[in-house]
């Protein structure tokens, strides 16, 4: 079965989609970190009976090392799979090559639109008909490595920010948990050439 970590920092809804959804035989979650000791995904953990760590990055001199610090904590739980839901930092190269392979993000746009923060306010700004949410496996790139998975959701005409994050959030809580178990089945890969494929068909640069 495969032993995952996952890393927040806020509120843990996708956490909680996943300790939810994710079908026990297949998926064991072995551990959740969070840069913020105050993160409600922790009290989520906590409940599901999941094992908790707080690496709070202000106590660390650099980047390099705090990433470094992670890879211990995460390591020792012996994971198969990294699992980013909300965690707000940026990585460093090398905590990336580390989990190559391995290392899964959501990120709410339709990536490649809205890289970055502020991704709702940006799609409305735009005026774009449609916003939504990716899984991506992480590369170096911020926010630029394959996407395995996304989900559409029509903007409506008197959306706000509030309301479209929420219905983008609602779509992340359903294509997060089938991502992380297509990897647990063995069936989601990154392969030589950098393409995400499942069953061993590369996936379309705009994910299914
Ligand atoms: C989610 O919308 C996730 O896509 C986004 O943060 C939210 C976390 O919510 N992630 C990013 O913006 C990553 N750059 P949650 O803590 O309730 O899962």
């Amino acid at each position: 079965s495969c032993r995952i970590a996952v890393l927040i920092s806020g509120s843990g809804s996708n956490l909680q989609a996943l300790i939810d959804q994710l079908p026990g035989d297949h998926c064991q979650l072995v551990a959740v970190l969070s840069n913020r000791a105050e993160a409600l995904g922790l009290q989520r953990a906590a409940e599901a009976g999941i094992a908790t760590r707080v690496l709070d990055h202000r106590e660390f001199a650099s980047r390099e090392d705090y990433d470094q610090a992670l890879v211990a904590a995460i390591d020792a739980f012996q994971v198969d799979l990294v699992v980013l839901a909300g965690f707000m930092r940026i990585l460093t190269p090398a905590f990336v090559r580390h989990y190559h392979g391995r290392l899964l993000n959501i990120h709410p746009s339709l990536l490649p639109l809205y890289k970055g923060l502020h991704t709702h306010r940006r799609a409305l700004q735009a005026g774009d008909r449609e916003h939504g949410a990716s899984v991506h496996f992480v590369s170096e790139e911020l926010d630029g490595g394959p996407v395995i998975l996304q989900a559409r959701v029509a903007v409506l005409a008197d959306d706000d920010e509030q309301r479209l994050a929420q219905r983008v959030l609602q779509q992340e809580h359903s294509i997060y948990p089938l991502a992380v178990r297509w990897f647990a089945e063995g069936r989601l890969r990154i392969n030589n050439l950098g393409r995400a494929c499942l069953d061993g068909e590369p996936i379309p640069p705009g994910g299914i």
